[in-house]
């Protein structure tokens, strides 16, 4: 019998945009074999995915709750035995509170939950069943991220003074602008998205990609959110001001109407020896600023970068590393953890930063609300 961990996906259909992201991560480092799932909620699509994707019919439910106690009368050794949840966020909750507490390991999208209160939920029980919980804020597995998060902690840039992390996008300008559309979609459906779109979709990446990358805590937040249109009750656009401490400050600037933008999230980090800057969309290119030295550019796989960063790089620098080896690189370090091998600390995003990244939404939501005040995290 295969060693692979037995991987199960909720969500993440052949309609959806991010399952192939996580079943070509999944297989990349050839630890997991996916063998079980409910991919769409309609049951022919789903048999009908599960087919095409060489998912065996016997391991196609119809639902989640009927995923895991069908499971859950297998023999261990044949059980599905981490989970990725892959729908739209409302689902995230009930789905990864049922598969902790029957002792499934849990790999969640982002934003973990619909609220505070949720997310608490599942990191009590999580400390009771002790499984592992990621939270895939997809980003932070690029190798030169490791390396910028590294070399930050080794004091490279000194302190931190000025942060800006920009995450703009454009897609939602077509919908935005169309009643009948607006109304549609699930990332403005409160319901279904929870209590933001723009800062629960992409400003909590930003939000998490700072915290992950400075290991500081924002202290406080101020944020201006815009909705467009009064009858859209999400936000699409924002501006959060945020404090680490009187001395040290930033801006998390996050947009769904940004026009053109595709996905643009920009990291500049500075201290008081040097800066960082970073672009998802050119993501092999780590650029290391310094007021007395020509620009720096550092790029993956060379021998110079750190072994976090290194770890995980395939092949030799050069060949660039993508949006799908980022996702890779987490998985790679949830099985690492399965599999009771050494790990880097950082290696993916663990539960309790998602359950700061539901903290950070609703204290932006609220602060926007409240009249743009000041809030502490
Ligand atoms: N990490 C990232 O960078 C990133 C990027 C995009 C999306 N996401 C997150 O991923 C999640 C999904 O986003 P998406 O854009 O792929 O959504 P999507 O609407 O494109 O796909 C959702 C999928 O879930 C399935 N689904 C819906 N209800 C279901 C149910 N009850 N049971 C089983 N399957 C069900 C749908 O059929 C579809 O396949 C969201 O939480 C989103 O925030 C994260």
């Amino acid at each position: 019998m295969s060693n692979k961990i037995r991987l199960g996906i909720l969500g993440g259909g052949g309609d959806s945009l991010i399952g192939v992201l996580h079943r070509v991560a999944a297989n990349m480092f050839d630890k997991y074999q996916i063998i079980g799932g409910c991919f769409n909620p309609d049951p022919k699509q789903n048999k009908d995915f599960a087919d095409q994707i060489g998912v065996n019919a016997s391991r196609v439910y119809d639902t989640f709750e009927i995923m895991i106690s069908e499971e859950m009368n297998l023999p261990e050794n044949q059980r599905i035995q981490a989970v990725s949840v892959l729908t739209p966020n409302f689902l995230h909750y009930p789905m990864a509170k049922k598969l902790l507490e029957n002792g499934f390991h849990v790999i969640c999208e982002k934003p973990l939950t619909t609220s505070h209160e949720e997310a608490l939920d599942l990191q009590k029980i999580q400390k009771e069943k002790g499984t592992s919980f990621a939270v895939t804020y997809t980003y932070t597995g690029y190798p030169i991220i490791r390396q910028m998060k590294d070399m930050i902690k080794n004091g490279v840039i000194g302190n931190i003074q000025k942060v800006d992390m920009q995450y703009y996008q454009g897609w939602i300008n077509p919908i935005i602008h169309d009643k009948s559309q607006r109304n549609s979609v699930w990332r403005l459906d409160p319901k279904k998205a929870g209590i933001s779109s723009c800062i629960g979709d992409i400003g909590t990446h930003a939000y998490h990609m700072l915290e992950y990358l400075t290991d500081m805590k924002v202290d406080k937040v101020l944020s201006d959110l815009n909705h467009l249109y009064s009858d859209n009750e999400l936000d699409i656009d924002g501006t959060v001001l945020i404090r680490f401490s009187d001395y040290s400050k930033g801006v998390i600037r996050a947009s769904q109407i940004a026009t053109g933008e595709e996905n643009n999230l920009t990291v500049a980090i500075y201290g008081d020896k040097g800066g960082f800057r970073w672009e998802q969309e050119n993501p092999n290119y780590l650029y290391y600023l310094t007021n007395d030295k020509p620009l720096q550019v550092l790029k993956p796989g060379n021998p110079y970068l750190s072994e976090f960063s290194l770890q995980d790089t395939k092949l030799p620098a050069g060949h660039p590393e993508g949006i799908f080896d980022s996702m890779g690189n987490i998985y790679n370090g949830v099985a690492r953890e399965i599999n009771g091998e050494d790990n880097f600390k950082g290696s993916y995003p663990t539960l309790d930063e998602g359950v700061r990244g539901m903290k950070f939404i609703e204290k932006v939501v609220e602060s926007n609300a409240k009249g743009n005040i000041w809030l502490s995290l």
